[in-house]
């Protein structure tokens, strides 16, 4: 018979429900995004986000379920987003998904954000394994080897800031809107030329990344050039640290991938949906005859079908929550296998 994951998500500024069958299939996907609210004081501010997940939570997945067409008795469990995340933000899906398992007689399923993120590639393309995934988002930039499902090794990470975050700090300074990461693809795409930013390559050996140096590079530029009283070419601005950051993650990654000889390559996370990335992974590996996958920019971004992806297995493994369940900001990738 088909299992049926009712996924809730709330860790940052979507408020998302959708319904996974067997763990490859989306029946029903909702993400209710409040990027218009946090506009204008530039980024994600915690309260109004919790306060916006408590108006739209109850909303979400009642259209979740609606557009499945499947009742709560035909669910397997409720998977949600345990953190990392904003404390605040995670409790309001949390204890939505404790009433409605608890309204319902349903197990709880706890998923890491990350894993999702991950997992969202087994929705477009099933997982093969020794895998590697590049994690680029918000708040993580990783390295993760997998063995088998469940299964995580972190082999690199950031020493600093995110990817997504340098992208949305590097955007302030060129007065885009946040969240900056499309808004400076763009540009970067219609620039006539790059400034010459650095690469920060750390050790030779090292997986790990650093982004604030080159964030600072691109400051020092702006301020050198408002003290000269010249106009900096932000489309110039925006190519110069796209190169930088897209050409590191992706030697990283292919070093990565041949030392630990996997089988195959996926990208996951909001910057996954980086027009620039995605080109440079995909020639790289295509020329280096290792498959590479990422998914659609739907699923790049926050949304629920990835945590009732990774959810199913979460499941598969036994592994439940309980009413007594909270909010993890920090929570590390731990292996479930
Ligand atoms: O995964 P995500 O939706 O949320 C977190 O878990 O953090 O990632 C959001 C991040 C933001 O920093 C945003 O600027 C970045 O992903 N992002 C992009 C692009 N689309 C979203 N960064 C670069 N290029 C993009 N096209
Ligand atoms: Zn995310």
């Amino acid at each position: 018979m088909s299992k049926y994951i009712l996924a809730i998500e709330t860790s940052c500024d979507e408020t998302a429900a959708s319904i996974i069958k067997d763990g490859t299939e989306i029946v029903s996907n909702i993400v209710s995004s409040q990027i218009e609210s946090h506009k204008r004081f530039g980024g994600v501010v915690p309260e109004i986000a919790s306060r916006h997940h408590v108006e739209q939570m109850t909303l979400v997945i009642e259209e979740c379920l609606k557009q499945a067409n499947l009742t709560p008795a035909e669910l397997t469990a409720v998977a949600v987003t345990e953190g990392p995340g904003l404390v605040g933000a995670l409790l309001i899906g949390i204890n939505a998904a404790k009433a409605f398992a608890f309204a319902h007689g349903l197990p709880i399923v706890p998923v890491h954000h990350i894993a999702g993120h991950i997992y969202a590639n087994n929705l477009v393309q099933p997982m093969e394994f020794p895998l590697l995934a590049l994690v680029v988002s918000g708040g993580h930039t990783e390295l993760v080897y997998m063995k088998e499902h469940g299964h995580f090794e972190l082999i690199g990470e950031t020493r600093d800031d995110a990817a997504g975050e340098a992208y949305d700090k590097v955007a302030r300074v060129l007065n885009l809107p946040y969240p900056g990461g499309p808004h400076i693809d763009r540009l970067a795409h219609e620039a006539e030329e790059a400034v010459p930013f650095p690469r920060v390559w750390l050790e030779a050996d090292s997986y790990d990344f650093s982004f604030s140096g080159l964030k600072s590079a691109v400051i020092n530029y702006k301020h050198n050039m408002d003290q000269r009283g010249e106009e900096i070419v932000p489309a110039a601005v925006a190519k110069g640290f796209q190169d930088s950051v897209v050409e590191v993650l992706t030697a990283k990654t292919l070093r990565a991938a041949e030392e630990y000889k996997v089988k195959q390559v996926i990208a996951a996370g909001g910057v996954a949906a980086n027009k620039g990335l995605r080109t440079s992974l995909e020639a790289t590996f295509k020329e280096r005859n290792i498959p590479f996958y990422v998914p659609p920019l739907k699923l790049c971004t926050d949304n629920a079908a990835m945590i009732g992806a990774a959810g199913h297995y979460v499941y598969e493994a036994g592994i439940r929550g309980d009413m007594k369940m909270n909010g993890k900001p920090g929570l590390e990738l731990d292996s479930w296998k």
